[in-house]
């Protein structure tokens, strides 16, 4: 299903639910950023079958309604995803975590605010969320700085939370009221 269609220069973008072909653009995604050694949670490769496997619990997911993942394609390419994943404590079942990724070539063109904005007023419409949290290292200035603008609070710090790029990082906690 089609959430969004809008050009940026000559470029047509599109929001989108994903579907069970999209393993290969999705793998491709998640290992790009691997590669690049980007400030996300995964820090190894994964392979097709694992993708296809992660991907059709997803389609299970969505149609639960526990969670929402949003792709956005660049000239028919999966180029970024963002998704919310209800709780599945009793106690907090109004709460989601967000997570989100872009292709390098792909950033600083306002595909990530448009996505996470469109992700979040899923979350709230389909899973009826009314708090979403999120984590991202101390070291991703641009990754916090656009959650700011959106509206999250930082909330918590867990330092040393994480090892990366053979660092050891604060992780941060942010939130936001739906
Ligand atoms: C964080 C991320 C999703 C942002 O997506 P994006 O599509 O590049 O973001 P946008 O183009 O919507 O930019 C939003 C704001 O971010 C900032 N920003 C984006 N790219 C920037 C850059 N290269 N330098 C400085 N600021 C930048 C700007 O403040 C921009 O606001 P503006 O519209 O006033 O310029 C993307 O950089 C990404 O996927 N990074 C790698 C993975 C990651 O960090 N995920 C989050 C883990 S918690």
């Amino acid at each position: 299903m089609i959430l969004k269609k809008y050009k940026i220069f000559d470029k047509t973008i599109i929001l989108r639910y994903p579907r069970s072909s999209d393993a290969q653009d999705l793998m491709n995604l998640i290992n790009s950023l691997v590669k690049e050694g980007a400030d996300i949670a995964k820090s190894k490769p994964v392979t097709i079958q694992e993708e296809k496997l992660w991907l059709k619990d997803t389609i299970t997911s969505i149609k639960n309604k526990e969670k929402i993942i949003i792709l956005a394609e660049m000239d028919s390419v999966c180029v970024g995803s963002c998704e919310v994943t209800k709780d599945t404590y009793d106690v907090s079942r109004h709460v989601g975590t967000l997570g989100i990724g872009i292709i390098k070539q792909a950033r600083g063109i306002g595909i990530g605010t448009t996505l996470i904005k469109t992700t979040l007023d899923e979350a709230k419409k389909k899973l009826g969320l009314e708090l979403v949290k999120l984590y991202v290292f101390d070291s991703n200035n641009i990754g916090r700085s656009i959650y700011v603008e959106l509206g999250f609070k930082e909330i918590g710090r867990i330092p040393k939370g994480v090892y990366h790029n053979k660092k050891y990082k604060d992780d941060i906690i942010m939130a936001k009221t739906l």
